[in-house]
């Protein structure tokens, strides 16, 4: 799997292959995503999660702002632009 950061504050992709899913690399890389971002300074993190993956981002504390729909290759795509704020032990990268 591999995920990775925009800025300071926003989650760009983030991938795991099929082969992999549901053992916990999507976690695992999210909450280093949400260490990374504390320790750049985000107050919070945003994510235009897919349909596929909003649930999972939905049980991290991530809360759907926005519906989004986007063109790629002359497909039209709907994702949810979700957002979560980030608390002082994630901020400061400490476990809690
Ligand atoms: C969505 C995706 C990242 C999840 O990866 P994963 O490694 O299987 O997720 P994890 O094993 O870390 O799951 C963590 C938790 O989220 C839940 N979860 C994971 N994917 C889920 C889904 N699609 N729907 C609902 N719950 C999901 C798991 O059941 C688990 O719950 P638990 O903590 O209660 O046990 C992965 O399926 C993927 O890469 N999908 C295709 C690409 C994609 O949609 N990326 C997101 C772009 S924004």
């Amino acid at each position: 799997g591999f995920a990775s950061l925009k800025g300071a504050d926003h989650i760009d992709m983030l991938f795991v292959h099929p082969s992999a899913v549901g053992q916990g690399v999507a976690r695992m890389l999210c909450e280093a995503l949400e260490k990374i971002a504390g320790g750049r300074g985000a107050k919070s993190l945003t994510v235009d999660a897919s349909d596929n993956a909003a649930e999972f981002f939905q049980k991290r504390g991530y809360v759907g702002k926005q519906r989004n729909t986007v063109t790629v290759n002359g497909e039209w795509l709907a994702n949810t632009t979700m957002q979560k704020t980030l608390g002082d032990g994630t901020a400061s990268g400490v476990s809690t």
